[in-house]
């Protein structure tokens, strides 16, 4: 197929391109690049050998993303494009609102006028809310703790709307749990702006005494060892599941959860870490980090049994995998 993949200089992008130029499909970029580098693109050249057309472009811009559209003949599209950081969510959140909301209408109303009939969205399983884990498809949602997670919601409502008014759309929502990890190469991974807000490249940093020490947010959760829980999934196996899922599309509305279905406490994942890769992880036990829940990870059922897609990587890959990627920065 013929793939448009927007973000796809981002860290979970990326990856995917890099999978899907792996199984066959050819791939065509567009990222105004305000979270990842142009370089990325150069690195999915080299780990694939085969050329990527990048295009450095606003998905909010619609005579832009038009433009582009009417130059290929797209199958499908994997629509990443989007601003992630929780707590900058919190400060901006209209920028939040405008990027996220705006770029994903404006990528569906060109995709309609091209009869680009396949989509595939990144949400988050941010949009369950603090409902209790495992997070299966079928729960009713409950409001995000931030904007950041609103906007996920939002887009997703749009995008069931539109499918129930087109006849003959496909729209996939992947609904990610803790992506970490980096490509086998190491050249690729996730690039972080100033200090990381997520766990894993805090302790990369941290290691690599680029910061002093990490701050665990809460020890007193109702959790085997008081520390918080998640679904943390390599972001090759979530690139593996992109390919599956926009092979596999079917007319109408499809949601799968991207995840293990295992939950690692933030204490675990730094005890592992640590083991792996024989460096230690100074740190202290803060106070909770508003917003945060206990627990949260998949039933990742559904996409193994509809999509024959499941987790393969350990946490101990994912833990090798980070580290290297830090080291080679
Ligand atoms: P990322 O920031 O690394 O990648 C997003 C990419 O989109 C970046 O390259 C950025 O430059 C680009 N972008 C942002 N706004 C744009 C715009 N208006 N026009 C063009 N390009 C734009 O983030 P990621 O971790 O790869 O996440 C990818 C998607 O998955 C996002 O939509 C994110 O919300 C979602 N998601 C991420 C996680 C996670 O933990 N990383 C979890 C669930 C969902
Ligand atoms: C993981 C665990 C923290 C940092 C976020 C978004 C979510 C999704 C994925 C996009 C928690 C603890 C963290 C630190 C810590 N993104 N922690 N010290 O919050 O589960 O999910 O990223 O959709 O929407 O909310 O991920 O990596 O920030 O935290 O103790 O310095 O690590 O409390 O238990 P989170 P995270």
């Amino acid at each position: 197929m013929n793939i448009l993949v927007t973000g796809g200089a981002g860290y979970i992008g990326s990856h995917t391109c890099v999978s899907l130029i792996e199984s066959g499909h050819t791939v065509t970029v567009m990222d105004n690049l305000c979270n990842s580098k142009v370089e990325t693109i150069d690195k999915i050249e080299l780990i694939t050998g085969k050329k990527v057309t990048f295009y450095n472009i606003d998905v909010t811009n619609e005579s832009e993303v038009d433009r582009i559209f009417s130059k290929h003949d797209f199958d499908a599209i994997i629509h990443f494009a989007g601003l992630k950081s929780v707590g900058e969510s919190v400060s901006k959140p209209l920028d939040y609102y405008y990027n996220n909301l705006l770029g994903t209408i404006v990528v569906c109303r060109v995709s309609l006028k091209y009869g680009v009939k396949r989509f595939v969205f990144s949400s988050s399983a941010t949009v369950y809310g603090d409902n209790e884990s495992p997070f299966v498809e079928t729960m009713k949602l409950l409001p995000a703790a931030n904007p950041y997670g609103e906007t996920k919601a939002m887009c997703e409502r749009i995008l069931m709307d539109m499918v129930k008014a087109n006849s003959g759309y496909s729209v996939t929502l992947l609904r990610y749990f803790n992506p970490i990890g980096a490509h086998e190469s190491g050249l690729i991974g996730e690039l972080p702006n100033g200090i990381p807000n997520n766990l894993m490249p805090y302790i990369t940093q941290v290691a690599k005494g680029k910061l002093e020490k990490l701050k665990i947010f809460g020890n007193d959760y109702p959790t085997a060892d008081g520390t918080g829980v998640r679904d943390y999934i390599h972001v090759m196996d979530l690139a593996e599941g992109h390919v599956v899922a926009v092979e596999k599309m079917k007319d109408g509305l499809q949601i799968y959860n991207l995840g293990t279905g295992k939950g690692t406490s933030v204490l675990q994942l730094v005890n592992v870490f640590e083991e792996v890769n024989g460096i230690r992880v100074p740190y202290e036990i803060t106070d909770r980090r508003p917003g945060d829940i206990a627990e949260c990870y998949a039933d990742a059922g559904k996409a193994e049994s509809e999509l024959g897609w499941k987790a393969r990587q350990t946490i101990r890959d994912m833990v090798r995998d980070s580290w290297r990627f830090e080291q080679n920065l």
